[in-house]
């Protein structure tokens, strides 16, 4: 079990336990395609204010996106991998870095608010794989580091990390779990 941080790497080998809830949940103030009492508008209070903060820029540049999922509890997650068609794109219950609060899917209208590669070629895409890192968010699931993270490309599922983070990733190129490895020698090292 890993201590919650906004550093937390989660993935198919860190996985968090079942009863883990981030604390506090809040929704934040952005257009969200899911009724008003759904659990996935919610997420954690400071990833909250930076998604605000984001789609804030977002609209001041014309742009209109919309947040699709946020936090999803343990359970939830079991049912979406049990009805998985790809797990490409699933994460295993305890695996998903949703469940932390401080994940974010994103689209927009003119991607009919799908998550599908598409979004990546809309205004919206473009900006937000140039600004994300701006807001302390990251997009966690690159095309070129499938292999790494574990997970088919994502231009759709931002993370965030506090902006310190997510500006030294988008500036080193590095993706969440190349950095954990560089910054934590003890915890990752080999036995001699
Ligand atoms: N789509 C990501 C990998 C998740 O299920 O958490
Ligand atoms: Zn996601």
């Amino acid at each position: 079990m890993f201590r919650y941080s906004y550093e937390i790497l989660v993935n198919k080998q860190n996985r968090l336990d079942k009863a883990f809830v981030p604390r506090p949940l809040v929704r934040p103030a952005i257009p969200f395609d899911a009724s008003a009492d759904d659990p996935k508008r919610l997420l954690e209070a400071d990833a909250a204010q930076a998604a605000e903060e984001l789609f804030a820029y977002a609209k001041a540049a014309g742009l209109s996106l919309w947040g699709i999922s946020g936090y999803r509890p343990y359970s939830r997650q079991a049912e979406i991998y049990r009805n998985a068609a790809d797990i490409r794109y699933v994460a295993p219950p305890g695996a998903s870095e949703h469940q932390t609060g401080l994940a974010l899917d994103v689209s927009c209208p003119r991607n009919s608010l799908e998550l599908t590669e598409s979004f990546a070629g809309t205004p919206e895409g473009q900006w937000l794989s140039k600004n994300a890192h701006l807001h302390g968010f990251i997009l966690r699931y690159p095309r070129e580091k499938e292999k790494i993270t574990g997970y088919a490309w994502e231009p759709w599922h931002i993370r965030y990390v506090t902006k310190s983070l997510s500006l030294y990733l988008a500036l080193t190129g590095l993706a969440l779990e190349e950095w954990v490895t560089l910054h934590s020698p003890i915890r990752t090292r080999t036995s001699p």
